[in-house]
């Protein structure tokens, strides 16, 4: 079994970075293969909108997302890690979300097979989960239309300095226990 992180924020070994590879890092203990992805290093562009992929099965893009598109369809799950800019995902994610388009026909029936789960991971600065709690929930209604099982949501606050997350222990330990449970146990 596969698993695959893909980190949405620029900052390397910054908050979402950190809990992405926490998740790995659980799905490893329990004996999966795992890669990871970190956006802000790969060459690629948003969805053209030229439903290229409604009528065939891949993207007509052909850059570092069309490869990750690739790994996606490939692995048992998928961690998909993002900060909050301004209420939303951050840019170098939408771009790649938006070409998750190709991972449905034309009439929206999932390509995927059945059964690929998903963990969400998103970094905010303010302390309130709840004030950009919408993004990943948004966001989790999007995989399931394209056909994943959204397993956890895991969602770190106060995250002002890329690594204030290390002191959050209860949360490190959240995240590795949410991709060990990707191995079944
Ligand atoms: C452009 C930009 C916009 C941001 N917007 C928000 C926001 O709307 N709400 C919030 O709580 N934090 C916001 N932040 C702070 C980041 O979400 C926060 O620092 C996060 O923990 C960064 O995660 P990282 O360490 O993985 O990069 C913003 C940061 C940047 C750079």
């Amino acid at each position: 079994m596969k698993a695959i992180g893909i980190v949405g924020s620029p900052r390397k070994n910054g908050n979402t970075d950190i809990l992405v590879s926490r998740v790995l890092e659980g799905a490893r203990e329990a004996g999966l293969d795992t890669s990871k992805y970190l956006l802000n290093e790969m060459k690629y562009s948003g969805c053209q909108a030229c439903e290229y992929c409604k009528s065939h099965d891949h993207c007509r893009l052909d850059d570092d997302v069309t490869k990750l598109l690739e790994e996606m369809k490939e692995a048992d799950a998928v961690v998909f890690g993002s900060p909050i800019y301004f209420s939303l995902f951050s840019g170098q994610f939408k771009l790649m979300e938006d070409r998750m388009y190709s991972l449905i026909d034309a009439a929206f029936v999932p390509r995927l097979r059945p059964g690929k789960k998903a963990i969400i991971v998103t970094s905010q600065a303010d302390a309130e989960v709840e004030n950009y709690a919408r993004a990943a929930d948004d966001f989790a209604l999007a995989l399931k239309m394209l056909g994943f099982e959204v397993a956890d949501i895991i969602r770190m606050v106060d995250g002002i300095t890329p690594d204030a997350v290390l002191a959050k222990g209860e949360l490190l330990d959240m995240a590795r226990s949410a991709g060990a449970a990707l191995g079944g146990r």
